[in-house]
């Protein structure tokens, strides 16, 4: 879709004008006032919408009324969700070009773009009949330079979300390699196996191990003269998490192809910082690989060493991110960078306390968090600090090695952040668990069913600001 700045929308000879109304108040159109709202008592509660024609009263054929709720509680939520609203019945109609008169919310205007391609967005690749998408919109008030940001991160979250959608038997770890190299602007160096060994990362190279695709060590690096700070960030990378010889029920497994989506996230966050150029200089990170049960998979029982040469007594092969995430953080930490943020479907836990409205977040520096969960917040995101009692340690004790992959079920998502902490050094870090957000079973809010590209806008926020 296009997306087009203009100074006078209302007179766009445009297939419909998109205005709004909040409650108890009228609207910019005198026949909307009239047909909608007087005759037809359209209030403009939040997410209402009404359609009309304009029989040549204005250039546009017809106007479609979003409804904005108490003007009081506008904010860039509100205004993402009524864009994407708007963008949901213009497709429903069919409609190809539309125009927004929304100058008086051009404070949220990359809101407004983002919400509006988050909404167009479809994953139709694989069905004969394709799903109908605008060809244009237009933006009456809006700078260029905020609508082409909100583009730039729009873009961004369509990538990882594209991804995030391909079937696990498309993308395998090689994939996600030549994804990360065909980047421009990006230096990428791809490991493989045998450099994986000699990096001595045998918690990867063990849940890698019974699968027929290779694993993959993914390391991009954007470099800007002058960098004011240095920043890895680390994407979970599980092409497919069938739970290993602990394998997973049927309907636990059938969504495991989402179970890359941190890397998803961190291949979207590199191509869409080629074009903003922040001045950070950021590694990206995946430590790409299977999780499948065969005669060559790793074991309960089994005895594994880090890279960082902690020992690590395999309690149960479906929590296998955590040892992926291990040997990428300790690579990480050695790169000389001052902070890094890792980004994982990690944990059922995770699902179970935040469910699909947030993402979960910790880490060893209270600062850095409130810092990306301000991000998160202007970016339209939902992140909440869950717990690092050290208690929650107690249960990843081992006998026989430093510690066990997985302990208790309560409190899983602590516990598995303090299993990371282990890896990390003289950072500043924080985890995401984004096993609830990164893909959802039924449609919400401005997203259809599938790969929701979570943690994209905060980290590219987070980034750039
Ligand atoms: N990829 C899963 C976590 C997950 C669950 C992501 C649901 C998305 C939706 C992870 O590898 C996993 O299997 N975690 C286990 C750990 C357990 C064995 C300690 C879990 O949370 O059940
Ligand atoms: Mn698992
Ligand atoms: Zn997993």
């Amino acid at each position: 879709m296009n997306i087009k700045v203009s100074d006078n929308v209302k007179n766009d000879n445009a297939e419909v004008l998109v205005i709004s109304k909040f409650e108890g108040e009228k609207t910019s159109q005198e026949i909307a006032n009239i047909y909608a709202v007087e005759k037809d008592g359209f209030e403009g509660k939040f997410g209402q919408t009404y359609l009309l024609h304009t029989f040549g009263k204005i250039p546009a054929d017809k106007i479609l009324i979003i409804g904005l709720g108490k003007k009081d509680k506008v904010d860039r939520n509100t205004i993402r969700e009524a864009c994407a609203k708007a963008v949901k019945k213009l497709v429903q109609i069919k409609a190809k070009n539309a125009s927004f008169d929304f100058a008086d919310f051009s404070e949220y205007a990359k809101q407004a773009v983002i919400g509006v391609l988050t909404a167009d967005y479809a994953y139709d690749k694989y069905k004969s009949q394709k799903v109908h998408h605008l060809e244009e919109i237009t933006f009456g008030g809006f700078s260029e330079n905020d609508v082409n940001e909100g583009l730039i991160f729009a873009e961004a979250m369509k990538y990882t979300r594209d991804l995030a959608n391909t079937p696990a038997q498309i993308a395998v770890p090689s994939l996600l390699a030549q994804t990360a190299k065909n980047i421009e602007g990006i230096e990428t160096k791809i490991y493989d196996k045998d450099e994986i060994e000699k990096m001595n990362m045998g918690a990867f190279l063990a849940v890698g191990q019974g699968s027929v695709h290779p694993p993959k060590f993914i390391h991009m690096k954007y470099t800007v003269r002058n960098a004011k700070k240095k920043i890895a960030i680390i994407g979970k990378g599980i092409c497919f998490d069938s739970g290993g010889l602990d394998l997973k029920p049927p309907s636990s497994m059938l969504t495991m192809k989402d179970d890359m989506s941190g890397a998803a996230c961190v291949l979207g966050v590199m191509q869409a910082l080629a074009k903003l150029k922040p001045d950070v200089e950021v590694h990206g990170i995946i430590a790409a690989c299977e999780n499948m049960p065969s005669g060559s998979s790793y074991k309960p029982g089994d005895i594994l060493t880090a890279k960082n040469g902690k020992t690590i007594e395999v309690d149960n092969t479906d929590a296998e991110g955590r040892l992926t995430l291990a040997d990428a953080l300790c690579y990480a930490c050695e790169l000389g960078v001052d902070e890094v943020i890792d980004i994982a479907t990690l944990t059922g836990a995770c699902v179970v306390a935040l469910g699909s409205v947030a993402s979960g977040i910790m880490g060893n520096d209270d600062d850095m968090i409130a810092r990306v969960i301000k991000s998160a917040d202007e970016a339209g995101e939902k992140f909440w600090q869950l717990p690092m009692f050290k208690e929650y340690f107690d249960s990843l004790k081992s006998d026989i090695a430093d510690m066990k992959n997985t302990g208790a079920r309560g409190g899983g998502a602590s516990a598995a952040g303090l299993f990371l902490q282990e890896f990390v050094k003289g950072v500043k870090w924080c985890h995401i668990d984004i096993a609830g957000t990164a893909y959802i079973e039924k449609p919400q809010k401005e997203f259809i069913a599938g790969a929701t590209g979570a943690g994209v806008r905060t980290i590219l926020n987070y980034l750039t600001k």
